[in-house]
């Protein structure tokens, strides 16, 4: 599974880190990015959760 986060949606809400800080960092600007190239199984459902709680639906799942 893999998870990206859109840099034109994303608007810093922070929530993708706060739920899942081992898949989600925030970069300087206080944006959303991703640390793992590959979520491994016992993080993908704290990341989907993470994908659904992002208000602006920046996170894409797949
Ligand atoms: Fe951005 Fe959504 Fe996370 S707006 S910082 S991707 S919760």
């Amino acid at each position: 599974m893999q998870v990206t986060v859109d840099p034109d949606r994303c608007q810093g809400h922070a929530r993708c880190w706060e739920i899942c800080p081992e898949v989600f960092s925030l970069d300087e600007q206080g944006h959303g990015s991703v640390t793992v190239e590959e979520v491994p199984p016992e993080l993908q459902a704290k990341a989907r959760d993470a994908a659904r709680n992002c208000p602006e639906r920046a996170i894409t799942v797949r």
